[in-house]
């Protein structure tokens, strides 16, 4: 979508860190803006941010987990602001921990907000951006969904963000006919609260953790190194969110931020194409 003056941005987590970046970038372009967050405040507080730009907006309660919720935050953004163009799946939570200790609770939670939640959006989202002949759903996913982090307490979310990139792979290609972009977002380390994402835990996996009952973000045990992708730069949302503008209208698939995590996308992809020379050689000698 190259004019984005004018249209609708919709934006799920829009209360925080990447996604209120990119609320207040779009406002920039000149599109209205619907933030949809599961914490009450934080919403309006962004949608307080845009107005004060001079577009409109509005901020919905939205659980992403739940699909009626999405719905909801679907129809406010019809109702109030007219329409949606671009739609941005990309509330997101992290819960740590070594895989062998991972309760099914924090399984459940990680792949309910970071997979579900973007299958929900797409389900509340596309038929009315294809019936539109007009749009681009942007889904946050993270270079965990390109590589794996291979770093305790993160092996959910790694599911999840691979699922996000297979999502948003078939999209792209589906759409295109349909005059429907799709992009995936896939930062290294940004400057956000996502590792306090425990304030919004639900009841089902342990309820909500105070900021000063929270550990350190990440504790690798004794003897592990931190992985390459997680010690690349911490980088600014501001700078993912201009990425993100970049690539919606430019309909890019793969939305990278981050320049040296590009070795370790290499290194999985060749490790790859290794087994199909290995499955060659193999054959060859049958
Ligand atoms: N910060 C990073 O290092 C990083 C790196 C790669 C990808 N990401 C992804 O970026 C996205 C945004 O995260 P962030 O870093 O800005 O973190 P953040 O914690 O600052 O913002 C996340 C927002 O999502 C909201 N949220 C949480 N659960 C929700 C739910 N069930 N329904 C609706 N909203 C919910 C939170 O209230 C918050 O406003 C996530 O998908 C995250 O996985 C972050």
């Amino acid at each position: 979508m190259q004019e984005l003056n004018g249209k609708v941005a919709v934006i799920t987590g829009g209360g925080s860190g990447i996604g209120r970046c990119m609320a207040l970038a779009f406002a920039d372009e000149g599109m209205d803006i619907a933030i949809g967050d599961i914490e009450q405040g934080a919403g309006e507080a962004v949608a307080e941010e845009v107005r004060a730009k001079g577009q409109r907006a509005i901020a919905v309660v939205c659980d992403v987990t739940d699909l009626d919720s999405v719905r909801g935050l679907a129809e406010a953004a019809k109702a109030e602001l007219g329409a949606y163009h671009v739609v941005c799946n990309n509330a997101g939570v992290i819960s740590g921990g070594p895989t062998a200790e991972m309760s099914p609770a924090e399984w459940d939670w990680v792949l309910d907000v970071d997979l579900q939640g973007v299958v929900n959006g797409v389900i509340a989202f596309l038929p009315g951006l294809v019936e539109q002949g007009e749009g681009h759903i942007v889904n946050t996913a993270s270079i965990a969904g390109l590589v794996p982090m291979a770093a305790p307490g993160v092996i959910n979310y790694t599911t999840a963000k691979y699922g996000v990139v297979a999502i948003t792979e078939t999209l792209h290609d589906e759409l295109a006919p349909a005059g429907v972009g799709a992009s995936a977002l896939c930062p290294g380390v940004v400057n956000t609260r996502i590792s306090q994402s425990a304030r919004n835990r639900p009841e089902s996996a342990g309820g909500p953790v105070a900021e000063e009952d929270m550990g350190p973000p990440l504790e690798l045990p004794p003897g592990m190194e931190m992985p390459r992708i997680i010690g690349a730069n911490v980088r600014e949302p501001e700078e993912m969110a201009a990425r993100v503008v970049e690539g919606v209208k430019n309909n890019d698939l793969y939305i990278v931020t981050h320049p040296e995590t590009r070795e370790a996308v290499e290194e999985r992809f060749a490790a790859i194409m290794a087994a199909f020379d290995k499955l060659e050689a193999t054959l060859a000698s049958e």
